[in-house]
């Protein structure tokens, strides 16, 4: 154990921050281009890049420049990219059968940046919320999410996205068994070096509301009658983190792979206490409301802007994730260097 005996004036822990070269000789934790997973919105139409509002800095990218984005990562040493797609309004519907189509955004998307950049992964969201005109992640039946139905429809959206190429796919729907039968529908397929990474702990939470306008998903409860306003029926409620070790387990006896806790900053107790326990790969994510938070703040000259993203990423890696899904990535890996 560690001896913490040592008093003043004997002991002095400020020798220890004197200088850079000290408390860089003694710093505990790191962040590294290899710990970035590069969140990125792509759309279908023609322009290179549309700027999303509320998330200064981060813009939706036609396929071509998303490509090009992929291209940008090798460069910048970002090990892996997520893909979330915003389509054209017309082609959702209550079903969300746009996310089926093999020649739909998102796998014409992962086609074009595995062709521009192989060796960077592609992760795709497994989830019906950008092609459901009510913006739930599942079939709505009743005013109700069904889930054995929806879980159905994730298999084969799954299955299609990692027919394009995709590497890694990400259920970040909540749906209970999922992860299992995705992993059965790949393995059937001969799909079996496929990774999961499961949004297994993933809360309801108010700090994805700048990525409802970045896919374009409509405001929930708008729209159809009976339409829940919100997803509390499917994803955590915020009190809870025994909960979360539940839900890892059970994804973890499914197959997941990696695991993913969502949102990140107001979650670090989470990410601790999961890979305290279960001692796997495990990534936060920082989501839209937290990107859109730092940069109002910085925006408006009350934070350095540049210090508040690098701390609050390696705050991350301190609460003991192994990576982090950020908006951030590229800013982030340019800062850190070679
Ligand atoms: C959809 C999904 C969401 C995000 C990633 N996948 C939104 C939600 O669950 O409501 C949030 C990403 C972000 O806020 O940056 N299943």
């Amino acid at each position: 154990m560690n001896d913490y005996s040592g008093r003043y004036p004997a002991a002095r822990p400020r020798r220890l921050r004197q200088s850079n070269w000290v408390r860089r000789l003694v710093r505990e934790t790191q962040l590294s281009r290899d710990d970035l997973i590069w969140a990125m919105v792509v759309h279908d139409g023609a322009e290179d890049e549309i700027p999303v509002a509320a998330m200064p800095g981060v813009a939706r990218l036609s396929v071509a420049a998303a490509a090009k984005a992929a291209k940008q990562a090798e460069k910048l040493g970002i090990p892996a990219i997520a893909v979330f797609p915003h389509i054209d309004a017309r082609k959702k519907d209550t079903s969300g059968k746009e996310a089926l189509n093999p020649n739909g955004l998102v796998c014409t998307a992962v086609r074009a940046m595995k062709d521009a950049a192989p060796d960077v992964g592609i992760m795709v969201d497994v989830a019906l919320d950008p092609f459901t005109d009510h913006g739930h992640d599942g079939l709505l039946k009743d005013g109700r999410i069904v889930n054995d139905e929806t879980v159905a429809v994730l298999v084969e959206q799954a299955l299609v996205q990692v027919g394009a190429g995709a590497d890694i796919v990400a259920p970040s729907d909540m749906m209970d068994g999922r992860v299992g039968a995705i992993r059965a529908g790949l393995d059937a397929a001969g799909f079996q070096d496929t990774l999961i990474m499961s949004y297994a702990a993933k809360y309801a939470s108010a700090f994805y509301g700048p990525y409802r306008e970045a896919i374009g998903s409509g405001k929930l409860g708008s729209g159809a009658t009976k339409n829940p306003g919100d997803k509390r029926t499917y994803q955590m409620d915020s009190g809870n983190t025994d909960e979360a070790l539940r839900e890892v387990a059970m994804d973890i006896a499914e197959g997941a792979d990696l695991l993913l806790v969502k949102p990140g900053l107001p979650y670090l107790d989470i990410v601790r206490r999961v890979k305290d326990a279960f001692a796997l790969p495990t990534y936060a994510f920082q989501v839209s409301g937290e990107y859109a938070m730092l940069m109002a703040a910085a925006k408006n000259g009350w934070i350095d802007e540049e210090r508040a993203i690098m701390e609050t990423l390696l705050s991350f890696k301190r609460a003991g994730a192994d990576g982090i899904v950020t908006y951030f990535a590229p800013r982030a890996a340019a800062l850190l260097g070679a």
